[in-house]
C-alpha cells in the first residue's frame, strides 16, 4: 500500500511555498506605500515651498508636524519590513528542511522499490525452482502397470496447482493470526501447534511445503484426494506415506483439523456448496479455513471471514452467556 506520507510532506512545503508567495506579496506592496508615501512628502514640500516661500517653510508648524508623522510612518514601516525579512527567512530555512526531508524520503522510497522488485523476483525464482524439483520428482517415478484406472466424477476438478507464492502468504497471514488467537493461545509458544489438513491436496505439494517450511505452527500435517493415483504418486515420490490418504471430500468429517485449506476441488457449483456445507457442519469452532473459489462460505453466519482477498474463514464459537 503506498505510504500517505510522501503526500503529507508534499502538502505541507506546498502549503509553505504559498504562505512565502504571500509574504512576498505583502512586501512588496509595503516597498511600494513607502516609496508613495515618500513621493507625498516631496509633493507637499514643494508645494509649500512654492505657496510660502523657502524661509517659511522651515517654521511652518503645519509642514513641521505633517513630516513628523511621515517620519514616524516610515519608521514603522521599516519594523515591519524587518520583521517580514525576518519571517521570510525563517520560512526559506524550514522549506529548504521541507525539501531535503522530501529528498530523502524519495530516495528511501526509491531504495524500498528496489528491494521490493529483488525480494519478488527471489521468491519467483524460487518457487520456479521448487516447483520443477517437485514436478521432476513426480515425473522420475517408474510407470505403474498396477496404477489404477481411477476416473475423476465429471463433477470435480481434475489437478489444478495453486500458486504457490498465493499458498504461501495465505500460510503466512494464517500463522499472524493464530499468533494473536487467543483460541490457539500457549504459554511460551507463538500458539499452539495446530493440525493442518488440505483437501483434494493431489501430490501434495502444498503439505510439503507447508512440512518443510514450517510457516505455521503444526504437530500435524495430513491432505486426502479422491484420485488414488495422484495420492500414490505423493506418497512415494514425496515421502508422504503417513500424510497423504485418499478419501472423498463430500463425505469427510472435518472435526479433527484447525486449518484446513481447500482450493476449490468441485467444479459444478451445486455439488461445491454441497462439499462446503458438509466441511463447516463438521468443522470445530474455532477452526480456520483458507477457501480460494469458495462458493457458498459467505452465507453461513457461523463462518467469519477474515481476509477476502486471501479467502480466510473461521468458524466461530458458539457464545459463553
Ligand atoms: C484445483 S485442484 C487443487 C490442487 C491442490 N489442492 C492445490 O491447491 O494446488 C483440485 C483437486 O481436488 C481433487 N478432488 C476433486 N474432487 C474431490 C473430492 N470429491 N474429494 C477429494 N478430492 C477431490 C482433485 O483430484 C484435484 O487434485
Amino acid at each position: 500500500m503506498p505510504s500517505e506520507r510522501p503526500f503529507k510532506l508534499l502538502h505541507s512545503a506546498l502549503r509553505m511555498d504559498e504562505a512565502l508567495e504571500k509574504l512576498q506579496e505583502a512586501q512588496e506592496d509595503l516597498e511600494k506605500t513607502r516609496t508613495k508615501l515618500q513621493k507625498q512628502e516631496k509633493q507637499i514640500t514643494e508645494l509649500v515651498t512654492k505657496a510660502l516661500g523657502e524661509k517659511a517653510v522651515a517654521s511652518n508648524s503645519l509642514l513641521v508636524s505633517t513630516r513628523h508623522k511621515f517620519r514616524s510612518l516610515q519608521q514603522t514601516l521599516n519594523g515591519f519590513q524587518r520583521s517580514f525579512e525576518d519571517r521570510l527567512k525563517t520560512l526559506r530555512v524550514r522549506l529548504d528542511g521541507f525539501e531535503d526531508l522530501l529528498r530523502s524520503h524519495n530516495s528511501s522510497e526509491a531504495a524500498l522499490e528496489v528491494e521490493r522488485s529483488t525480494q519478488c523476483q527471489m521468491a519467483a525464482a524460487l518457487q520456479k525452482t521448487l516447483q520443477s524439483l517437485i514436478d521432476e520428482r513426480v515425473r522420475a517415478l517408474p510407470d505403474e502397470d498396477h496404477e489404477s484406472s481411477f476416473v475423476l466424477p465429471e463433477e470435480s476438478h481434475g489437478y489444478i496447482p495453486h500458486p504457490l507464492d498465493g499458498f504461501v502468504r495465505q500460510l503466512i497471514t494464517v500463522d499472524q493470526m493464530l499468533t494473536h488467537d487467543p483460541d490457539f493461545f500457549a504459554p511460551s509458544e507463538p500458539y499452539r501447534p495446530v493440525s493442518f489438513l488440505e483437501i483434494g491436496c493431489a501430490t501434495g505439494r502444498n503439505l510439503l511445503i507447508t512440512k518443510l517450511s514450517g510457516l505455521l505452527h503444526a504437530k500435524a500435517h495430513a491432505g486426502f484426494d479422491l484420485d488414488v493415483n495422484l495420492v500414490r504418486r505423493g506418497q512415494q515420490a514425496l515421502g508422504l506415506q503417513d500424510e497423504l490418504f485418499v478419501a472423498d471430500a463430500l463425505t469427510f468429517d472435518y472435526a479433527p483439523y484447525d486449518v484446513i485449506f481447500s482450493y476449490r476441488p468441485i467444479r459444478v457449483p451445486e455439488i461445491q456448496r454441497q462439499l462446503e456445507e458438509r466441511m463447516v457442519e463438521t468443522l470445530r469452532p474455532g477452526a480456520y479455513v483458507i477457501a480460494p473459489l469458495a462458493e457458498d462460505l459467505a452465507c453461513y453466519p457461523d463462518m467469519d471471514c477474515l481476509n477476502g482477498p486471501l479467502a480466510i474463514w473461521k468458524k466461530r464459537k458458539p457464545a459463553i452467556d
